[in-house]
């Protein structure tokens, strides 16, 4: 099969980035509790970046075929699954040594979901990991009791996702983002509170309004200093979860007197413990009602070019030049 391979990791992005290359690679053996997927198409996401540079959590044995995340058609079910499985669409989150960059990957028997008819391949190619993350994020929210919340990366995909539950539930959004220009965007789409974190009175602003919303919870996908910054700026007893690492730097500026006598918490948030714990009654609830806002068009990812495998560097360079634009995808097919 066709297939974007890796023969190491590389901490520098374009070093990471030429590294790949577009081989022929044998067909992945199929398990007896796994499927083996025909892959239609596969986004970037900014897990996928770390991993090229060796950051993320999950490490493939070398070489390796990235991607974490795709959708396709079953065409093979191994000898334990139930084979009237063969010939459905499915949204996967390959967590094995197995890729979604490729022709074909083999999922586990929970990283994978039958995506509704009525939803493009574009859409449901990044169904699985986003749309449950921010749910789960929001749901956090609520079942802390929590009436607002702030969020980092807020122009990114999960931040509109975010926005999207916090509005169905009630809570208001603090939007942080680090571009001028992102400020009038999401103010157009109607954000009520929208802040710069370059901006040199950053924390001071972050706190007023903080304090004059009552925000007790922050969704943080940065890490670095702004973790600190954030929680230095929230009320007592509030909580930060940190869900993303995207400054590539370790947390830091955490003010010790917030944490020891404002009774404040950072903790952390990983979608595959989350779905672990869920029990297969409630993920299949979850997936219905998340599936449902995406055929009504409640709910979309923003996806900015498709490109065919050959011009993967091409899609790559798109997407880290302008994250906010939407996710680029690879196609298996030839019409990219
Ligand atoms: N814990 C979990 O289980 C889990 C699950 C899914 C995703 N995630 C994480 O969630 C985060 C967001 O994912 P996504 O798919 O929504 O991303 P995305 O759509 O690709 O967007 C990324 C956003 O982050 C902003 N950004 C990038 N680097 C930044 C930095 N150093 N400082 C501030 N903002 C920065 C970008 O803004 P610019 O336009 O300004 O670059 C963009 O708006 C990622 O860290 C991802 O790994 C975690």
């Amino acid at each position: 099969m066709k297939a974007l391979v890796i023969e190491s990791y590389q901490s520098n992005l374009i070093r990471a980035m030429q590294g790949i290359r577009l081989a022929e690679t044998t067909m992945p053996e199929v398990g007896e509790n796994e499927i083996l997927v025909k892959v239609e198409m596969a986004p970037v996401n900014p897990s996928d970046i770390a991993f090229l540079r060796g950051g993320y959590q999950i490490k493939k044995s070398l070489p390796a075929v990235p991607g974490f995340e795709g959708t396709g058609l079953i065409e093979r079910v191994g000898k334990n699954l139930q084979q009237n499985l063969a010939g459905k669409r499915v949204s996967f989150f390959a967590q094995g040594d197995s890729g979604s960059w490729a022709e074909y990957a083999v999922i586990g028997l929970s990283d994978f979901i039958e995506v509704n008819e009525k939803i493009p391949p574009e859409q449901a190619a990044c169904l699985f990991v986003n749309p449950f993350t921010a749910y789960a994020l929001v749901n956090h929210i609520i079942e802390n009791g929590h009436t607002a919340l702030i969020q980092s990366a807020a122009m990114g995909q999960i931040g509109q996702f975010i926005r999207f539950f916090a509005k169905l539930n009630n809570l208001k959004v603090i939007n942080l983002v680090r571009k001028e220009t992102h400020i009038d965007l999401l103010r157009n789409e109607g954000a009520q509170y929208v802040l710069n974190i370059n901006h040199p009175n950053f924390a001071d602003d972050l706190k007023h309004v903080a304090c004059e919303t009552r925000t007790t919870a922050a969704l943080d996908a940065v890490g670095g200093e702004l973790t600190g910054k954030i929680l230095n700026s929230m009320p007592d007893g509030s909580e930060v979860i940190l869900y993303g690492g995207l400054s590539g730097l370790s947390v830091g500026q955490i003010d010790p007197l917030e944490v020891i006598f404002k009774n404040k918490v950072l903790r952390g948030f990983n979608l595959g413990d989350w779905l672990n714990n869920l029990s297969t009654k409630e993920f299949s609830e979850i997936s219905s009602e998340i599936q449902q806002l995406f055929v009504q068009q409640n709910l979309a990812t923003r996806i900015q070019q498709v490109f065919s495998l050959e011009n993967f560097y091409t899609g790559l360079r798109s997407y880290i030049s302008d994250m906010s634009n939407g996710k680029i995808l690879f196609s298996m097919s030839q019409k990219y």
